[in-house]
């Protein structure tokens, strides 16, 4: 467990009753090891995730992850050093992030209708790897790179994975989202690998977009969507526009998932630390709750994951305009889910 900075430790103390509460009579206990990871440890050690804390962590069954950054730190110190490097060491190639309108939930959107899609974001590559430098920084004649790295071997593991969601699906639907029109090679990995694998996936139907005409769908047609697979960095954009059209990141559940199992899979909400409102016990722990729900779901608790998720949606549909504290939502919920 890596509560992390800010509101982090805050949801995660709930995420942790209600997982509780889950697995209460079942005959499986859970014993959370706390790990110290974040701004107070980087300000008190200078350290961010060291190899004795990933050969630690390692030995766990999954992790559950708060929210991670402060602005007292440089900015990507510990998205990199911390979170990315958790995401990178433990091969968390899906990034799976669902995007789904709970009934009682406002969209800003005008029509939402039926909106239930989700997201497999590749997790390790792409522009977030690092490859890249800059020369004569800081003067007028500075060049800064960003390198995208894409492997045949690293599509294909996650196109597979996202058309065996698809497959499961009862739309059986998978969309592309790519720019293969200006990033052409790239792009024409991700599009011949979408192809070939479709071989194995018969009876799953698919379709193309570019990034920015993705944009414009999801606000104007977001039941057009089931299954959307994408790279790493339009998938952290895509999936933030995700979390805005189903009642904001305070609702947006993730899962870092190693289908392999050579390592530990990492469960977070989509939202930050949130240093404003940190320590007001104000911060709504439902996608922290619902980032439970999918470890759950992965440790092969289906039934106990049912619960957490429907004890999330009644919650939502009768929520109304009520203002809770994070401890009184969490304990709401872990109510809900003992039934
Ligand atoms: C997310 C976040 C991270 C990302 C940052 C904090 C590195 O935005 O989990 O979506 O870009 O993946
Ligand atoms: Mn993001």
């Amino acid at each position: 467990m890596v509560a992390g900075d800010g509101i982090g430790i805050e949801v995660v103390e709930q995420g942790l009753a209600v997982l509780d509460a889950a697995l209460a009579g079942t005959g499986t206990t859970v014993s959370p090891t706390p790990f110290d990871l974040g701004a107070q440890r980087w300000h008190r050690t200078g350290e961010t995730l060291t190899d004795e804390d990933l050969a630690s962590i390692r030995t766990h069954d999954a992790i559950l992850l708060g929210a991670i950054g402060d602005p007292s730190v440089p900015s990507g110190v510990l998205e990199r050093g911390l979170l990315l490097k958790l995401r990178f060491a433990l091969d968390h190639y899906v990034n799976l992030r669902p995007g789904k309108l709970y009934q009682g939930v406002k969209s800003p959107l005008a029509e939402p209708g039926e909106i239930d899609f989700v997201v497999v974001r590749e997790g390790t590559e792409g522009p977030y790897v690092g490859n890249g430098g800059a020369i004569r920084v800081g003067t007028p004649h500075e060049v800064a790179n960003e390198v995208s790295v894409n492997t045949a071997f690293g599509v294909e593991r996650v196109v597979r994975d996202a058309f065996a969601r698809a497959q499961a699906r009862p739309r059986k639907h998978l969309t592309l989202v790519h720019k293969h029109n200006v990033l052409v090679h790239a792009g024409h990995l991700w599009r011949r690998t979408v192809e070939a694998v479709n071989a194995d996936f018969p009876d799953v139907t698919t379709d193309y977009l570019h990034v920015d005409a993705a944009t414009i769908f999801l606000t104007t047609n977001p039941s057009r969507f089931d299954v959307i697979v994408t790279d790493n960095l339009f998938g952290d954009i895509l999936t933030d526009q995700a979390a805005a059209i189903t009642g904001g990141i305070g609702l947006a559940a993730s899962a870092n998932i190693n289908p392999d199992r050579t390592a530990p899979s990492m469960f977070e909400p989509v939202h930050g630390s949130a240093p404003d409102i940190a320590g007001q016990g104000k911060a709504d722990p439902t996608a922290t709750v619902l980032s439970v729900a999918m470890l759950l779901d992965h440790l092969g608790l289906t039934d106990e994951s049912r619960r957490v998720e429907a004890a999330v949606a009644a919650d939502l549909a009768e929520r109304g305009t009520r203002v809770r504290s994070t401890a009184e939502v969490g304990a709401e919920l872990a109510d809900r889910v003992r039934g």
